[in-house]
């Protein structure tokens, strides 16, 4: 059985229910999951025992790209979180009238390649209220190449 981790930062609870939504499809494939709020995870070792890592945050800011309050520390670390040759998925939401649609899972992904994660398909970027039928698309995708 596949092991996944979920760690997602939701100020508005928008980016939680979309990591509710994942472990409910993860779930519902026989995997097993523990989902964490970024507000309640420490960063040294996260990663360690997950056959893949979820990792979501919202975006804040205006003239810059601001993750998720509760994220930041996460992000900050997150070469101590043991993602060298993890898989790893992306996901976020945002509003694509600002300058930096989804601009934090941009900087999520990114950071997660340099430290040598496997990102596994297309990091989701989700447009004002979440679709959960294109997170289940999404995570379904994301299980199929795990
Ligand atoms: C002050 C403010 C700044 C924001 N900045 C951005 C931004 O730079 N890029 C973006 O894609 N979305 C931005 N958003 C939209 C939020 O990311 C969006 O509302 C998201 O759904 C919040 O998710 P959460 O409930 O999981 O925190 C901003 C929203 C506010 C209120």
């Amino acid at each position: 059985m596949s092991k996944a981790l979920v760690v997602y930062g939701s100020t508005t609870g928008n980016t939680e229910s979309v990591a509710d939504n994942i472990e409910n499809v993860l779930k519902k494939g026989g995997w097993s999951v523990d989902v964490m709020d970024a507000a309640d995870v420490s960063v040294d070792g996260m990663a360690d025992g997950y056959d893949v890592v979820f990792l979501g945050s919202s975006t804040w800011g205006d003239d810059s790209i601001e993750l998720q309050d509760d994220f930041v520390p996460i992000f900050d670390d997150l070469d101590k979180a043991g993602l060298k040759d993890r898989k790893v998925a992306v996901f976020g939401c945002g509003d694509s009238s600002y300058e930096f649609f989804c601009g934090a899972v941009d900087a999520i992904e990114e950071k997660s390649g340099k430290l040598g994660a496997i990102l596994l398909g297309e990091s989701l970027k989700i447009d004002g209220d979440p679709d959960m039928g294109d997170v289940t698309t999404w995570t379904e995708a994301v299980m199929a190449q795990a």
